[in-house]
């Protein structure tokens, strides 16, 4: 009984990770997922995945994000959520990455439809 206990808490953190919950506790109070929603602190991230960097037509990018190339998909988004800054050196995102694996691949499954 007590080996199925340990072996159920060991099992839970790697399985309980849920991308729009993360999203909710760590994006949500600057980025909307919908493209009508109301001006927040962030660009809308709806329809992420093949939409190009900087591709929000109403939001005022820094010039780190409106010089960059190319169009988001999981690996790069990977990245960019590991050390934001180090992507994009004179982003405005205030350091907001996630170090932890388990999260990060759960929020870009959550953004990108994986
Ligand atoms: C404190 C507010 C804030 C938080 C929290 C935040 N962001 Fe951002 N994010 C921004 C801002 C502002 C920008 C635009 C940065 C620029 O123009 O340099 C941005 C840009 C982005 C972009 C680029 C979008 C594009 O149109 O190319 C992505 C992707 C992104 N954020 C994802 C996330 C994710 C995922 C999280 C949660 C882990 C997060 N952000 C947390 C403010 C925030």
């Amino acid at each position: 009984m007590l080996g199925l206990v340990a072996t159920l808490v060991a099992a839970a953190p790697a399985a309980a990770q849920d991308g729009r919950a993360v999203f909710d506790a760590r994006c949500a109070s600057c980025h909307a997922l919908s493209a009508d929603a109301p001006a927040a602190a962030g660009p809308h991230l709806a329809g992420l995945a093949g939409r190009r960097i900087g591709g929000d037509p109403a939001f005022d990018y820094s010039p780190a994000l409106r010089e960059a190339q190319g169009t988001w998909d999981a690996a790069r988004l990977d990245r960019f959520l590991t050390d934001p800054e180090e992507m994009f050196p004179g982003l405005w995102m205030g350091g907001n990455g996630i170090a932890q694996a388990a999260q990060r691949r759960a929020v870009v499954d959550f953004l990108t439809g994986r």
